[in-house]
């Protein structure tokens, strides 16, 4: 995504826990080693728009996140207030500040959800609440800022091949001991397992070309769904009675989560 934006003349920022990504993309691509999760990371992203933007932002593209995955019984405090931290609240935050330079450029917010950000899965309860959050936080902040001129926007994709897969947290063996999801946690091993084969899903291209389109609408549309099962889900939903829809997605989750 930095590349796509720096090709178009953008003047990029993009932000890294990994100081060996800082390698310099381009000329007018910088890299900074801040985590947006924490004060010292977003202070240091609202630093670098003051000094050397004056303060102004065309667009946030509210990025990071990763998914907890297990059951609800077996994670840890920590663990889910991170994911609700890292997927939720570090866009909140980061977007709570840049606001006034978001204003004054009449500029765009971007945040990126997922199917799961309409779709209840099991084992994933926390990751799939902080996309619903981000839904429920985007769609207000959508409203209200409409008639200020800035405009947001969410990116829902299904599966894409990136580090998703790889980065999944998912809780301690101990922590399992004495309680029933044994076959659920093997249906759900084999399904992660295959999600995070190398050869398998697409490259993240069409959610690129997506958040790329966005930035050149003269309005955005406030859901802006990418890939197949993404659309079949949404219209499962909106077309089918409620119940009905309910237990299809149920199948549809058993089947995907069964030991192969
Ligand atoms: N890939 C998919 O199938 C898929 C589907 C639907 C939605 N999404 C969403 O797309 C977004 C990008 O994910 P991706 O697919 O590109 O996965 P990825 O390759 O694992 O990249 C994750 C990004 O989030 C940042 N991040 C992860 N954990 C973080 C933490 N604890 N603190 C701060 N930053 C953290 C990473 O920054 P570092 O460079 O510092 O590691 C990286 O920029 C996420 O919001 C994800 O939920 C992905």
């Amino acid at each position: 995504m930095v590349d796509r934006f720096a090709g178009l003349g953008w003047r990029v920022m993009a932000t890294t826990r990994h100081p060996k990504q800082l390698h310099p993309v381009a000329e007018n691509v910088c890299v900074l080693n801040a985590n947006v999760a924490s004060v010292e990371g977003s202070d240091r992203v609202i630093d670098y728009v003051e000094t050397n933007w004056s303060g102004k932002v065309d667009c946030l593209v509210n990025n990071a996140g990763y998914c907890l995955s297990g059951p609800l019984e077996m994670l840890a405090v920590e663990q889910i207030r991170q994911q609700m931290e890292v997927n939720l609240f570090a866009a909140v935050l980061l977007t709570r500040e840049l606001l006034p330079g978001l204003r004054r450029a009449g500029g765009k917010i971007i945040n990126l959800s997922s199917v799961l950000g309409f779709t209840g899965m099991p084992l994933m309860s926390l990751y799939c609440a902080s996309k619903f959050a981000l839904e429920g936080w985007s769609e207000s902040l959508y409203y209200e800022l409409e008639p200020q001129g800035v405009q947001v926007a969410l990116v829902e994709p299904a599966g894409y091949r990136t580090g998703f897969a790889q980065h999944m947290e998912w809780p301690s063996q101990q922590a399992g001991e004495g309680l029933p999801y044994d076959a659920q946690l093997r249906g759900f091993e084999s399904f992660r397992a295959r999600l995070a084969q190398p050869q398998r899903g697409n490259p993240a291209d069409e959610v690129v070309d997506k958040v790329v389109g966005l930035t050149r609408r003269q309005k955005m549309p406030l859901r802006n769904r990418v890939g197949g099962n993404s659309h079949a889900l949404y219209y499962l939903r909106r077309l089918l009675p409620q119940t009905l829809s309910d237990s299809l997605i149920g199948r549809i989750c058993n089947r995907l989560m069964q030991e192969k």
